[in-house]
Order: structure tokens, then sequence, then C-alpha cells
């Protein structure tokens, strides 16, 4: 079946079961592979993209659920990669290996969308099911805390 959504602002449909993981619609069939497999159970948030600009987990979200809305992957967060957030990533240099950064990003995306200026509490809260193998916690919140300032 054909399930019409929008990807980073552009109509696309996609012909694949319902129940399609969107973490491989998007990675297998849009080929875009910022968005990380990580755990595939909604365990680790390397997954993490918007749906109608809300965090997700995209490996425990069916296509079908998708239908009609819109979806933002990290390559649609901003037209040239200039969003505060990526932008205190840089300076913060917050990445190690990277796998998970993508869902660490877009997590924190919808932290800031919500909460303009957050407390290191609500930020450590709302980071908490985002795993880093690499400890990269200190420089994701201290990333984040940049973002929320200079945004
Ligand atoms: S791959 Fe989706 S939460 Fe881990
Ligand atoms: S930077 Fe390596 S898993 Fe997070």
């Amino acid at each position: 079946m054909a399930v019409a959504f929008t990807i980073n602002g552009k109509s696309v449909d996609v012909d694949a079961q319902g129940q399609t993981p969107l973490l491989w619609v998007v990675r297998e069939h849009l080929k875009m592979t910022g968005t990380k497999f990580g755990c595939g159970a909604g365990l680790c948030g390397s997954c993490t993209v918007h749906v109608d600009g809300r965090a997700v987990r995209s490996c425990q979200t069916q296509l079908s659920d998708v239908a009609g809305k819109k979806v933002t992957t990290i390559e649609g967060l901003s037209e040239k990669g200039d969003h505060p957030l990526q932008k205190a990533w840089l300076v913060e240099q917050v990445p190690q290996c990277g796998y998970c950064q993508s869902g660490q990003i877009m997590q924190a995306a919808d932290l800031l969308s919500k909460t303009k200026n957050p407390t290191r509490q609500q930020i450590v809260e709302a980071m908490d099911g985002n795993i880093c193998r690499c400890g990269t916690y200190p420089r994701v919140v201290r990333a984040i805390e940049r973002a929320a300032k200079e945004g």
C-alpha cells in the first residue's frame, strides 16, 4: 500500500506494508541515512525523528502512523545545518563516534521547541532515553544549554 506523508518539507508516497517501521522507510526507501538503527526496541533513541514536530522513536513508529503527517529527520532539521543546536554541537565538540548524535539532536530540538530555557534537570530528564555508548552526556548537556542561550 502507498502511504503519503511529508518528509523534510517534501511530499512522498511510499509503497510498503503499513507496519514497516518508519526507521526502515527513512533509511531504505528514502535513502536518508542520518537516522540510525541502534536497538530496534525503543530503548536507545538513536532513531529519533520528529513527527508533526514531536520527537518519536522511528523504530517504534509504523509507516501507517505517519500517513498525512510531517516527518523531519536530521537532514531536514535546518536547511544549512545551522540550527542553534547544530552550531552549539560544533562549538562544544560533542560527538565522539557520532552514532547516537542525530538522535540526541532531534530529541534536544523537541525539548527546546517546548521549553526555551530548560533547567539542567529538565535537560537531563528530556535526554534520559538517548543512550551514548561513548559517554558524551556532559557535552550534550552543555551544548543544549549553549543553544538555549544563543539560539
Ligand atoms: S533504534 Fe530506535 S530506540 Fe533504539
Ligand atoms: S558518540 Fe558514540 S555512541 Fe554517542
